[in-house]
């Protein structure tokens, strides 16, 4: 491979939209972010220059960063921020993945406007595994705020209320022409009859996972997170944050009409309020001279989406991927479990602090948590600290296994919501075989939580309602083409197992990727030691780590 030398100048930029200037954090200037373009194998280097009065750095979502967990970004997990004028040289090397990724700043919710497309393609002369498309096109979801997003969440943490929601959905940053004052802010998707498009799809919405369909065409879904699947149709997608699919688009030899719409709006089962309007697209098609069909977007067709709790059509829809396990991509899922974890997920409260009103559930503050803890983050990079041994005050190791006080995740909720706060990691040997259930639960209402680990893939071995069996339900497992990806929406009042191979020593985050349950502390760290091999090691940091 090669090496590809990218420079990020986080800066503030003036965007319009809805209507409204705003001074929003953006990458060298640019709504969404440039894109990241690398093979598979090449080595990828971006120097993040900080120019922005906040702490900020940049998470490369789903690169596995194999011995390279320096670079990974989740500020006060493997790095403390980037200060304001500081700069760091993020240097990374791709293996074994091809496909779609995103990046995101990973502090606070700057995420919110700085996040862009990371496209990997085969190695030079490698060709993928379906049809060569014609043409390629990211198409990055987002949700687009007038407020400030950080006065957002600030506000949120200090009443204790849920935050405010954001005022659009966007397509690659267009809110698109079913909001006011947005027709000329609508993504185009130009294409040529009888053709094969890739539709790189990405979810970098904050808060909500989205259903997605374009009107009288259909899809074919070829890769999930950076990793083939086996190849199925569909008419709608569901995508949550932090996601991507690619699919592949035929478009029609003979259409009747020049533009159809796309659209996309969320799938929510939580209690709170949400987002609850679409975002939509055109798709267009340029016909050969002389034929010219109706243009005009007047009474075209919204496609007809899936009720925005629609939880079967979700189940369905993600019950559909598969690896494709065959002899070139094989699916090395782990047969065998050395350790086996059980973590709850879902929302919480903090009883509110004396002297102050709180507007969270029945007077207290919200709260997310796992295995019933709400994690804080620490004053300095855990990365760090354990890396000189020096957790004392940082971290500490005793993440629950299991939760300590069994219930009936999915029945009745118990009285006491409470969650205790902490910094908690869980240790593993290098080249351990873990399998994780995640266990929504029914605090404060169910909810689907799109689950991501920093550093791994993990392979999906099961997933279901109710609460999970450890008898019936691990008979039932997929250990030989279950989907391998980073990110996966746990089923609403439901379950999902997964399972992935310690190889990569560091400090790894698991946690929800709705922001806001972020902000509460729905997450945990994993570290995985050392093995005992020069490979097997994760080297020291670099000199310019940012300092806390
Ligand atoms: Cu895309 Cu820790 O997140």
């Amino acid at each position: 491979g090669i090496t590809r030398y990218y420079k990020f100048n986080v800066q503030l930029h003036n965007v319009t939209r809805l209507c409204k200037t705003k001074s929003i954090f953006t990458v060298n200037g640019k709504f969404p972010g440039p894109r990241i373009v690398a093979r598979e194998g090449d080595r990828v280097v971006v120097k993040v220059v900080n120019n922005v009065p906040n702490n900020v750095s940049i998470h490369w979502h789903g690169i596995r960063q194999l011995q390279s967990g320096w670079y990974d970004g989740p500020a006060y997990v493997t790095q403390c921020p980037i200060q304001t004028g500081q700069s760091y040289v993020y240097n990374f090397t791709i293996v074994g993945q091809r496909g779609t990724l995103l990046w995101h700043a990973h502090v606070s919710w700057l995420r919110a406007t700085l996040y862009g497309p990371i496209i990997i393609l085969p190695r030079k002369n490698t060709s993928y595994p379906f049809p060569k498309p014609h043409k390629e096109v990211p198409m990055i979801f987002g949700e687009w705020w007038n407020a400030d997003t950080e006065a957002v969440i600030n506000q949120s943490l200090q009443t204790g209320a849920g935050p405010n929601v954001s005022d659009a959905y966007t397509i690659n940053g267009l809110p698109g022409p079913l909001y006011n004052c947005s027709a000329n802010e609508t993504f185009k998707l130009k294409v040529k009859p009888g053709k094969t498009y890739l539709l790189r799809i990405i979810n970098a919405a904050l808060n909500d996972e989205l259903f997605f369909r374009i009107s009288n065409h259909t899809f074919t879904v070829v890769e999930a997170d950076a990793v083939y699947v086996k190849p199925f149709e569909t008419d709608i997608l569901l995508i949550a944050p932090g996601q991507t699919t690619n699919v592949l688009l035929k478009t029609k030899s003979n259409p009747t009409t020049t533009t159809f719409f796309m659209a996309a709006r969320p799938y929510f089962t939580g209690q709170g309020t949400f987002d609850n309007t679409t975002v939509a697209g055109i798709l267009e098609y340029k016909l050969p001279f002389r034929k010219s069909l109706n243009t005009s977007i007047n009474g075209l067709q919204i496609p007809t989406l899936p009720p925005i709790n629609g939880t079967s059509v979700a189940a369905n829809f993600s019950n559909r991927f598969r690896s494709l396990a065959n002899a070139q991509f094989p699916a090395n899922v782990p047969q065998t479990v050395d350790k086996k974890f059980f973590f709850t997920i879902g929302l919480g409260s903090h009883p509110c602090p004396k002297n102050q009103t709180c507007q969270g559930p029945n007077g207290t503050k919200f709260a997310a948590s796992m295995n019933n803890i709400s994690f804080v983050n620490p004053t300095t990079a855990m990365l760090q600290s354990y890396f000189f041994s020096k957790s004392n005050g940082i971290y500490t190791t005793d993440f629950p296994t299991f939760p300590s006080m069994p219930f009936n995740y999915t029945g009745t909720p118990p009285n006491n919501t409470h969650v205790s706060n902490g910094t908690k990691a869980v240790v593993i040997p290098f080249n351990t075989t873990v399998e994780v259930v995640l266990q929504d639960t029914s605090i404060l209402g169910f909810e689907s939580h799109p689950v991501h680990l920093h550093g791994y893939n993990f392979f999906v071995v099961g997933q279901g309602f109710g609460n999970f069996d450890p008898k019936r339900d691990p008979l039932n497992f997929n250990l030989v083409d279950p989907v391998e990806r980073n990110s996966i929406g746990v089923p609403s009042g439901g379950w999902a197992a997964i399972r992935f191979r310690a190889d990569n020593p560091g400090v790894w985050f698991l946690h929800c990727h709705f922001e806001v349950h972020l902000s509460w502390g729905l997450k945990m760290a994993w570290i995985v030691l050392d093995g005992d091999l020069p490979n097997q090691k994760l080297p020291p940091p670099p000199s310019d780590l940012p300092k806390c």
